[in-house]
């Protein structure tokens, strides 16, 4: 990672916000190849999905009536349990702080968990509670028994998840959580057990409408792109006249005030996201879902990705709305972590905002005459997550004639660069043909004009950024207009005509 941020860095990809500030924790700007990479990249997911019959796009804006959020769940449920060191203040998500725990923090921990759950399981309503909890949880395990409970407990307990879940008291008491934080250091002064109780933070950013700042004025910058599209279902679905299945897609900033921001991109508090939310028939929905898993996979791997850095995880704990879940993740150098999910949302929303706004959000069924709400397929990526996840994927270091080359095995598509123009010298005319190819080619994609140091030099510096093709002008160009591609990952140099370097180009972004 330490390598991939100081190229991202070094070459213009990605800054840290307000650097000469100190920086701003969990913001970051995109630099010159960044935003065009970002871009390519947005691009590329809004012509998969609105090049087609069936997919309107929108634009919503951030700032929404704020009864949206609650009908959304959000004011709500959009929460993480936090506590704060009393010593040094540092704060903390509290399942993080599951890290923390030692080895032989882990065996006290087994021993809390037990007498906890033995005092508890004496009593057969508590008994009833916690099987009910863990069935919500795990539903595909029938335990019937206090010992079989116990015995599965003592299994998971082993289970780093598991254990994280329980510290976060999403499974059990949060008394348990409380008990078990006396056993953690604080990672920021190292003292035990110095936790304050966990208590529930929301995620929005609040803001005020107007010169009053007063309760009435509460506005939240938006933390998912999705409830554009869903308060604007039946706007879009008159204008466009479209019939079901069809689907709305949207791109644009959404805010979380993230508890632990980390990993360069990965959570960030502001960053973007690309929503489609399919609407379909009551009944339809699963074989809807299979299909947009399907081709979502296919988008990753169609713009470069290996799938052995990809990988499904299927949420056994469902939102209480969902019907199915199932992000799709990828291999970071971190560590596995997610890049997109795909949610099948029943009548959830749609059901909700005509409940809170008293506006139906009914579609008429011309065929059957019949009026639904109808349910929704969501397909959800961060663009911000998934650039890094390019990024990631496509760094490469090689050791080429007894020296490192680094190179970004960009895509094409996604390159910032498309193509560099070399003259190999700046004489007999040769920079004035590569100005004027640059000039030509400039407007159609971006290129980039280089004629300073060696030719190994500037192969290496395009090589650096994720350029595909590098053209070099040289002295057998002013006797037959031809100029050598030397492709960015076999290295491989050919001659091509220079009028035929656009088409060149064109075929193969
Ligand atoms: N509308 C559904 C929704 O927002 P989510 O799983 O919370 O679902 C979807 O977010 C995607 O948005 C994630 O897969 C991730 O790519 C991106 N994302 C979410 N939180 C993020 C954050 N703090 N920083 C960067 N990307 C984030």
């Amino acid at each position: 990672m330490d390598k991939i941020v100081s190229l991202a860095k070094r070459r213009g990809f990605v800054f840290q916000s307000s650097e000469i500030y100190g920086g701003l924790n969990g913001c970051w700007d995109y630099g010159p190849l960044g935003v065009e990479m970002l871009n390519n990249l947005k691009q590329a997911w809004w012509r998969s999905m609105t090049f087609r019959d069936d997919i309107e796009g929108i634009d919503a804006s951030i700032l929404m009536h704020p009864r949206v959020w609650e009908a959304s769940g959000h004011v709500a449920n959009f929460t993480d349990p936090m506590v704060d060191c009393k010593q040094c203040k540092a704060r903390y998500r509290l399942d993080h702080l599951y890290e923390q725990l030692s080895p032989k923090n882990l065996s006290k921990l087994e021993e809390i968990v037990f007498s906890f759950l033995q005092t508890r399981f004496s009593d057969p309503v508590g008994f009833e509670t916690f099987l009910a909890a863990y069935r919500k949880q795990r539903d595909d395990i029938q335990l019937m028994t206090v010992e079989g409970l116990l015995d599965e407990y003592r299994k998971l307990i082993k289970d780093a998840k598991f254990a994280k879940e329980l510290l976060a008291g999403y499974f059990i008491d949060p008394n348990m959580a409380d008990s078990i934080l006396k056993l953690v250091n604080c990672p920021n002064c190292g003292n035990v057990g110095t936790f304050t109780e966990a208590r529930q933070f929301n995620l929005m950013f609040k803001t005020f409408v107007g010169p009053v700042e007063d309760t009435n004025n509460v506005v939240y910058l938006r933390p998912e792109t999705a409830q554009g599209i869903f308060v604007n279902f039946l706007n879009v679905q008159s204008a466009s006249r479209q019939k079901l299945p069809f689907g709305i897609a949207q791109i644009g900033k959404a805010f979380r005030n993230e508890i632990n921001t980390k990993n360069f991109l990965f959570r960030t508090r502001e960053f973007e996201q690309m929503e489609m939310q399919y609407f379909v028939k009551p009944g339809e929905e699963d074989k809807f879902f299979e299909y947009w898993r399907e081709e979502r996979m296919k988008w990753f791997l169609d713009l470069g990705m290996k799938q052995e850095n990809l990988q499904w995880h299927k949420h056994e704990k469902l939102a209480h709305y969902a019907k199915a879940a199932f992000d799709i993740e990828f291999k970071f150098p971190f560590g596995w972590g997610e890049i997109e999910g795909i949610h099948s949302r029943t009548d959830f929303d749609l059901g909700n905002h005509e409940k809170f706004s008293g506006k139906a959000m009914k579609y008429y069924d011309e065929q059957t005459k019949e009026k639904f709400v109808p349910y929704v397929i969501e397909t959800s990526v961060g663009a911000s997550r998934s650039f890094m996840a390019f990024l990631c994927a496509s760094y490469d270091e090689e050791m080429v004639e007894g020296e490192m080359r680094t190179v970004l095995h960009f895509h094409p598509k996604l390159a910032p660069m498309k193509a560099a123009i070399l003259p190999l010298v700046n004489r007999d005319g040769m920079d004035d043909i590569a100005h004027t190819m640059t000039k030509d080619l400039q407007k159609h994609f971006r290129v980039f004009y280089d004629d300073s140091g060696a030719i190994g030099r500037r192969y290496r510096r395009q090589d650096e950024i994720g350029t595909p093709y590098c053209f070099t002008v040289d002295s057998q160009t002013l006797q037959d207009q031809t100029v050598t591609v030397r492709e960015r990952d076999s290295m491989k140099q050919e001659r091509v005509a220079m009028s035929k370097v656009k088409e060149y180009l064109f075929e193969r972004i």
